[in-house]
Formats: structure tokens, C-alpha cells, sequence
């Protein structure tokens, strides 16, 4: 890793705190109350993005947002994960962790479905006095589709790159990325990546990103451009996020080729 930050960038997968088989906006509050309570043991510099889970993906869907702009679509979307947001934000700020919620929508720029820009100094200016930004999943004007659906798993390694991030995890709602028999893969890398993909597919859920292929294929990317390793792991696993942001590798590592 070429990073000498002390950041941890930390996704709060959509499928760990919301239902995504259910109809649009349904949380489940027991496991973010734990993941919250899990977070605040951690003391270091800490960015979350969360994702949209049943918030966003539900009305992405039915809006066909992921291929361009609908006024209605747009606005409920943003609305919707802006609720899960400011959900999030409370719980994290009731367990006494400073969480301050960032809006995507209001400081990026997409262009044909990819982050062209995200304003990342006001995050960093944050993280010098301890604060702790949520960011998510969200809706994006897009200059050439009108709007378009900037992920987490987007957005995520976007900032992990911008503030040279130390370390980055993703809790989601399986045991880190599973091969064909349902085991772990402990590590992809670039060059294993073209093997094990067969076993990678979408979500489950509604979700209109790409599910764990989207993920994967996202945060290799950010190992190869810039050797910042990350793990993809299980948050519903009580114990799991404690013991990431504590330096435990769990899950699946992405990382690049020696
Ligand atoms: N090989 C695989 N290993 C693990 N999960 C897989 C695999 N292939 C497909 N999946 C699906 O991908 C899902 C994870 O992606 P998904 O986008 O639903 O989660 P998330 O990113 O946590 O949610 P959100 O996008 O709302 O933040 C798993 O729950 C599973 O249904
Ligand atoms: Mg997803």
C-alpha cells in the first residue's frame, strides 16, 4: 500500500442496514444501531459512504434513472436516500460519533454514467477536526445522460483516491465475495480477477449498480491506479466492522498483483 494517510474509508452497504428484497424504504435499525455501536470504538479518521439499499435502488429502478434523466424519478430518488441518510446519521450520532451528512448530489458531476468530479476538501477539512462524513449512494446530473445513479461503490474509491486513503472496507451482507460453492475468496487481484468472475453476479436485491460484480470491478480498479488495498466483508456478522477498523484483514482482500 503507497498511502501514509491514517484515513479509513468505510461503506455501509445498503444490503447490511435496508431489506433490498422489500418494497422501497425498508431499514433494518437493529443492525445499524450495531454497526454504529461498532463504529464508535474506532478513534481514528474515519469517512463513511453508505449505500442506497432499498432507498434508492427501488425507485432507480422503476425511473430507469441508471439511464438517464427523470424529473419525478430524480426526486423521489434523492429524497429517499437523503431519509436513509439523515437515518444513519442519527444513529451514528446517538452512539456520540460526530457524523455529518454530505449530500453527493451537491458537490459531483457524472458524464455517461461515470464521477467526473467530486469536491473531496471540505471532507478533508472535516476529517482535521475529527468529524466524521456520511456519504451515499445518490442521484447525479450527468453530462451527457441528463442524470444518471452515482453508486457508493462509485463514489468510495473516488474519495479513498482523493484523500489517499489508508486503509478501505465494505460491509455488505455476505461473507466477502463467495466463489461457486459459497466459500470465501480470500483475495482477487488483478490477474485472478478473470478466474473467479464467473462466480460474481449482480445483487440479489433490486440494484441497479452492478451488485458485487459493480462492487469488485470498482474497487480493483482503485488497487491498480493506486495500490490502496480494500476488504469486502460481511456486516451483519456481529463483530466484523469492529474488527476491520481495528487493522483485521476480513473478508475478501482486493488488492493488486505483487
Ligand atoms: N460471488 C458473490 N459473492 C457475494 N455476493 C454476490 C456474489 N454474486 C452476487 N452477489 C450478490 O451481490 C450482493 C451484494 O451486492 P449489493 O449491491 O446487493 O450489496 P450492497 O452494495 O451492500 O448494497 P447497496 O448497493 O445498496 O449499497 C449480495 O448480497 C449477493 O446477492
Ligand atoms: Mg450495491
Amino acid at each position: 500500500m503507497n498511502s501514509n494517510s491514517d484515513i479509513t474509508v468505510l461503506k455501509v452497504g445498503g444490503s447490511a442496514v435496508t431489506d433490498k428484497n422489500a418494497a422501497a424504504g425498508s431499514a433494518k435499525a437493529d443492525e445499524m444501531e450495531r454497526i454504529a455501536r461498532e463504529i464508535a470504538g474506532f478513534s481514528g479518521k474515519l469517512v463513511i459512504v453508505h449505500g442506497a439499499g432499498s432507498y434508492g435502488h427501488v425507485y432507480a429502478k422503476q425511473y430507469g434513472l441508471d439511464k438517464g434523466f427523470h424529473e419525478e424519478g430524480f426526486l423521489k430518488t434523492h429524497d429517499s436516500v437523503r431519509e436513509l441518510n439523515e437515518m444513519i446519521v442519527k444513529t451514528l450520532r446517538a452512539e456520540g460519533i460526530p457524523a455529518v451528512p454530505l449530500n453527493p448530489l451537491s458537490f459531483s458531476i457524472c458524464g455517461d454514467g461515470r464521477l467526473t468530479f467530486l469536491y473531496t476538501d471540505q471532507i478533508a477539512e472535516m476529517l482535521k477536526h475529527d468529524l466524521v462524513p456520511v456519504l451515499h449512494g445518490d442521484v447525479c446530473m450527468d453530462t451527457t445522460r441528463g442524470a444518471c445513479i452515482l453508486s457508493g461503490d462509485q463514489s468510495l474509491p473516488y474519495v479513498a483516491a482523493a484523500l489517499n486513503a489508508k486503509r478501505v472496507g465494505l460491509g455488505s451482507a455476505t461473507d466477502g465475495v463467495l466463489d461457486s460453492n459459497g466459500k470465501t475468496i480470500p483475495k482477487i487481484t488483478p490477474k485472478s480477477f478473470d478466474s473467479v468472475k464467473q462466480h460474481i453476479g449482480g445483487s440479489a436485491g433490486t440494484d441497479v449498480t452492478g451488485g458485487m460484480l459493480g462492487k469488485v470491478s470498482e474497487i480493483l480498479d482503485l488497487a491498480e491506479k493506486t495500490g490502496i488495498e480494500s476488504c469486502i466483508f460481511n456486516a451483519n456478522t456481529p463483530g466484523n466492522v469492529a474488527a476491520y477498523l481495528k487493522g483485521d484483514t476480513v473478508g475478501t482482500l482486493i488488492c493488486k498483483d505483487e
